[in-house]
C-alpha cells in the first residue's frame, strides 16, 4: 500500500510532489531539487537521482536528505530510493546536505570484438547520467557519480577529483544501499565464512539475508530477475551485501587488518556497483553488463592467448592417488608427466597442469606458505626436460603457483617465477590461495588482495602468460582489459565431489544449475568437469570415506557440463586412464573452448538449464542441457541454426534407467538429421543431462 502511494506521489503528480518534497527539504534543512532521470536507449529501464528521500519509520513519515538513486523497469518499482554517500576514519560522512550542482550526458552505441568468449561481439549500448555534488558543509567536498543505464540493466560508480578538501582518505564504510521494492527470492552464499566463495548456495527471501557475496541472483515475486555486482574492482575492496530484516540490501566491504576498507587519494574512482535485469532466467545469459564497464584490452598484441582444453596431474591428488609433496606417490614425476603429455598430444589437448612440481609441499602445506619456491623443482621432476618434451610433442605445459595466501613470499619471487616461465614457453599458469587471511591479517577480498591479484596479472601478461586463478576474487570483468585473464574458480568446483565427506561434503545434484545463474553470471569458471569414474573407484583411499567420494551426477551431465559452464581454459579432469575405452570421451575431444554466439534455449534456476553456442569461427553448434535431481523432459526448437541448411546432431543422453545416485553411467550415443525446423526431446534423468555436437552434414 505505501508503495503505491510513493508511486502516485512521483510519478502522477511531479509538481505536487515537487511542492511537498520543498516544505519537507525546508523540515530537514534542505533545498528541493527537481530529480534528474536517464532512461535506458529502449526506454524500458529509468534511473532517478534525488538529494531527497521519504521514508516510514514506525508509521511516521520522514524525509532524509542526501544522495538517492532509484530503478524504476517498464513503470514498476525495481530499487527504492537508496543511499549512496561514505564513512571516513578521521573525517566526517559525506552523506548529508548534499547539492547537485550539475549534469552531463552522453549515449554510446558501439560493437566491440572480444579475443575470446562466449561471444564474439558485445554491444556497448547505454546512456550516461553524469551527476556533479557538492556538500553544503564548510569543507565543501566535491564529486560525480556516474550511471550508465543499459537495456540489460545499470552500473553507477563514484569519482572524485583532485581537491584540497580530500586528498588522502581512508573508507571506513561505503553507505551505498539497495533497497529492492519486492521482497525477492535470492540465492546466495555467506561472504563472511573463512572458506571464500566455496560455499553451497542457499535460496531465501532478502528480508533475510546475512552477509552474502556478489553477483548476488533474485527472482521477484513478479518473475523479473535481478542480479546485484560489481565491475572494474581494480584498487578497491570486494563489496559484499548485507541484509536487514528489510528489502534494504546495504554495501559491506572485506577490510584490512585494521578495519579500514579502502584507502584512496584523489583523484580516485571507485568499480561500478551493477545491477543486470531479465525479464526470464534464460535471458541473464550472455551476461556482459561488467564487461562493458571495463576498459578496453590494453595489451596490443593478444595472438599469444589461446583458450584450450586441457588436462592434468590433478585429480589424482585430490582422490588419494598421488600427493603434491615428495614420496612415494609423488604425482609431478618427469616419467607421469611425460605420459600426461603423451595423452594430451594424441588426443589433441593443448595443456598439462602439474601440480606439486615445486618444492613447498611436504608437511602441513596449507600452514607453510613461506616454504614455497615458485621457481625450484622437486629432484624427481626434470622442470626443463619436461618443458622441452611438451614443447616437441607440441602441447603446453600449465604452470602452478600455490601461495596457501602466503602474499608476500609469492610477490618476492613473482617476476623470477614469470621470466623462468616464459623462458621454458610455460604460457599458462594456475595460481592458489588457499587460505583465509593474509599473513598480516588482511581479508582475503580485501584491497591489499585485489592490489595483489592485479598485480599478478600484470605481471603475468608483461611475460605473456595466461592465468587460471583458484581461490581468487570474484570476477568483475577485468579480462576486457587484460585477455590473459582467461579463467578462475570462485565457488565451489569439481574437486569437492572428490573430497566427499558427510554434510556439506560433495556438490548435491542441484549445484551446477544454481551456479550457472548465480557464480557464472560473473565470468568464466574452472569448474574441472569430465569425471567418468563417477564412483572414484581409481581412488586409492581417498581423503574422505570411500562412499561419500563420489560425483553426484550422471555421466551424460559431465558432458553437457562443457557446455553450460564456460571456461576457456578447460579441463578433462579424470585421470587419463579413465578415459580409455570410453566412446563418450568424443565430446570432451570435439567440444570447442571459445564461441561465437551462446543461446540460453531454457531455465529455471536450481531445476535446469539449456545452453546452445557456436563455435568461434565455425559451423557446429553445440548444446547443453543439465537437470538437478528431478528427471526432465524438454523440447528445444533448433531454430537458432541458419535456414535451409542440413545438419547431423550427435546425441550423449543418459541412457536407460540412468540416475545420478544409484547408476550414473549409461550414457546413449546417437545419431539423427536435423535443421532449423526440427524439435528435439531431451529426456535427462534425475542429476542427468545430456550433450550434443549439430555440425552441417557432409
Ligand atoms: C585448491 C584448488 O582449488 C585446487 O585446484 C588445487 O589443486 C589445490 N588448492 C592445491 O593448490
Ligand atoms: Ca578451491
Amino acid at each position: 500500500m505505501q508503495m503505491r502511494i510513493v508511486r502516485w506521489t512521483f510519478r502522477v503528480a511531479p509538481a505536487l510532489a515537487l511542492a511537498m518534497a520543498a516544505v519537507c527539504a525546508a523540515a530537514v534543512g534542505a533545498q528541493a531539487q527537481e530529480p534528474v532521470q536517464v532512461a535506458s536507449p529502449d526506454g524500458r529501464n529509468v534511473l532517478t537521482v534525488d538529494t531527497l528521500r521519504r521514508v516510514v519509520e514506525e508509521g511516521e513519515v520522514k524525509w532524509q536528505s542526501g544522495l538517492f538513486y532509484s530503478v524504476e523497469r517498464d513503470g514498476q518499482k525495481v530499487v527504492l530510493p537508496s543511499r549512496l554517500g561514505f564513512e571516513f576514519r578521521n573525517a566526517a560522512p559525506l552523506r548529508d546536505g548534499l547539492t547537485i550542482t550539475g549534469t552531463a550526458r552522453n549515449s554510446v552505441d558501439e560493437t566491440w570484438e572480444q579475443p575470446w568468449g562466449e561471444v564474439a561481439r558485445v554491444r556497448d549500448h547505454h546512456n550516461e547520467l553524469r551527476v556533479s555534488v557538492v556538500e553544503r558543509a564548510e569543507s565543501g567536498r566535491r564529486f560525480e557519480v556516474v550511471f550508465r543505464v543499459f537495456d540489460d540493466g545499470l552500473g553507477f560508480r563514484y569519482e572524485f577529483p583532485e581537491q584540497p578538501g580530500l586528498a588522502s582518505f581512508a573508507i571506513v564504510d561505503e553507505l551505498t544501499d539497495f533497497y529492492m521494492a519486492d521482497n525477492a527470492r535470492a540465492w546466495w552464499i555467506p561472504a563472511d565464512g573463512d572458506n571464500r566463495y566455496e560455499y553451497l548456495y542457499s535460496s531465501s527471501r532478502i528480508s533475510v539475508l546475512p552477509l552474502v557475496h556478489t553477483p548476488l541472483t533474485m527472482e521477484t515475486n513478479d518473475g523479473l530477475h535481478v542480479v546485484i555486482h560489481e565491475a572494474n574492482l581494480v584498487d578497491y575492496a570486494a563489496m559484499n551485501l548485507v541484509g536487514s530484516y528489510d528489502r534494504r540490501l546495504k554495501v559491506s566491504l572485506a577490510a584490512w587488518a585494521d578495519g579500514v576498507k579502502v584507502r584512496g587519494q584523489t583523484p580516485f574512482v571507485t568499480p561500478w556497483r551493477t545491477i543486470q535485469m531479465a525479464d526470464r532466467a534464460s535471458d541473464l545469459h550472455p551476461a556482459v553488463l561488467a564487461l562493458n564497464l571495463n576498459p578496453p584490452s590494453v595489451l596490443d598484441d593478444t595472438s599469444w592467448i589461446e583458450p584450450m582444453k586441457y588436462v592434468g596431474i590433478w585429480w589424482g591428488m585430490h582422490i588419494g592417488k598421488y600427493t603434491w609433496g615428495s614420496g612415494p606417490k609423488h604425482g609431478a614425476t618427469t616419467a607421469n608427466t611425460r605420459r600426461y603429455i603423451d595423452f594430451a598430444a594424441e588426443n589433441g589437448f593443448g595443456g598439462v597442469l602439474v601440480e606439486g612440481w615445486n618444492v613447498g609441499w611436504d608437511g602441513d602445506w596449507i600452514a607453510n606458505a613461506e616454504r614455497f619456491s615458485f621457481t625450484e623443482p622437486y629432484p624427481d621432476y626434470d622442470l626443463e626436460g619436461v618443458a622441452a618434451y611438451a614443447k616437441e610433442r607440441g602441447v603446453e605445459l600449465i604452470g602452478h603457483n600455490e601461495t596457501s595466501m602466503g602474499v608476500e613470499n609469492y610477490e618476492r619471487q613473482l617476476e623470477d617465477a614469470f621470466a623462468l616461465y616464459e623462458r621454458l614457453g610455460i604460457r599458462a599458469v594456475k595460481t592458489g590461495y588457499v587460505g583465509d587471511l593474509t599473513a598480516e591479517g588482511h581479508a582475503h577480498h580485501g584491497q591489499y588482495m585485489v592490489r595483489h591479484w592485479r598485480k599478478v596479472i600484470e605481471t603475468a601478461a608483461r611475460h605473456r602468460i595466461m592465468l587460471n586463478v583458484h581461490e581468487p576474487i570474484k570476477d568483475t570483468g577485468e579480462r576486457r582489459t587484460y585477455p590473459n585473464m582467461m579463467t578462475r574458480e570462485g565457488a565451489r568446483g569439481q574437486e569437492y565431489n572428490a573430497w566427499g565427506g558427510e554434510g556439506d561434503g560433495g556438490n548435491p545434484p542441484e549445484h551446477e544449475v544454481i551456479l550457472f545463474f548465480t557464480r557464472m553470471i560473473s565470468g568464466p569458471m574452472d569448474f574441472t568437469p569430465g569425471v567418468f569414474d563417477i564412483l572414484i573407484a581409481s581412488s586409492d583411499g581417498g581423503p574422505r570415506p570411500p562412499e561419500s567420494q563420489r560425483v553426484r551426477t550422471t555421466l551424460a551431465k559431465q558432458l553437457a557440463l562443457y557446455v553450460v559452464l564456460y571456461s576457456p581454459l578447460q579441463m578433462a579432469a579424470d585421470l587419463p586412464e579413465n578415459y580409455e575405452g570410453q566412446p563418450a570421451f568424443q565430446f570432451i575431444l570435439d567440444v570447442p573452448v571459445d564461441w561465437e554466439r551462446t543461446e540460453v534455449l531454457d531455465g529455471r534456476i536450481g531445476d535446469y538449464v539449456v545452453v546452445a553456442r557456436q563455435e568461434r569461427g565455425g559451423t557446429d553448434w553445440y548444446v547443453g542441457a543439465i537437470t538437478d535431481e528431478e528427471a526432465r523432459t524438454l523440447e528445444i526448437s533448433l531454430s537458432f541454426l541458419p535456414e535451409g541448411e542440413s545438419y547431423v546432431a550427435e546425441v550423449y543422453a543418459d541412457g536407460q534407467g540412468a540416475h545420478w545416485l544409484h547408476n550414473p553411467f549409461p550414457v546413449a550415443i546417437s545419431k539423427q538429421s536435423v535443421n532449423a525446423e526440427s524439435t528435439l526431446t531431451l529426456e535427462l534423468a534425475p542429476g542427468g543431462g545430456q550433450a550434443i555436437r549439430i555440425r552441417p552434414a557432409r
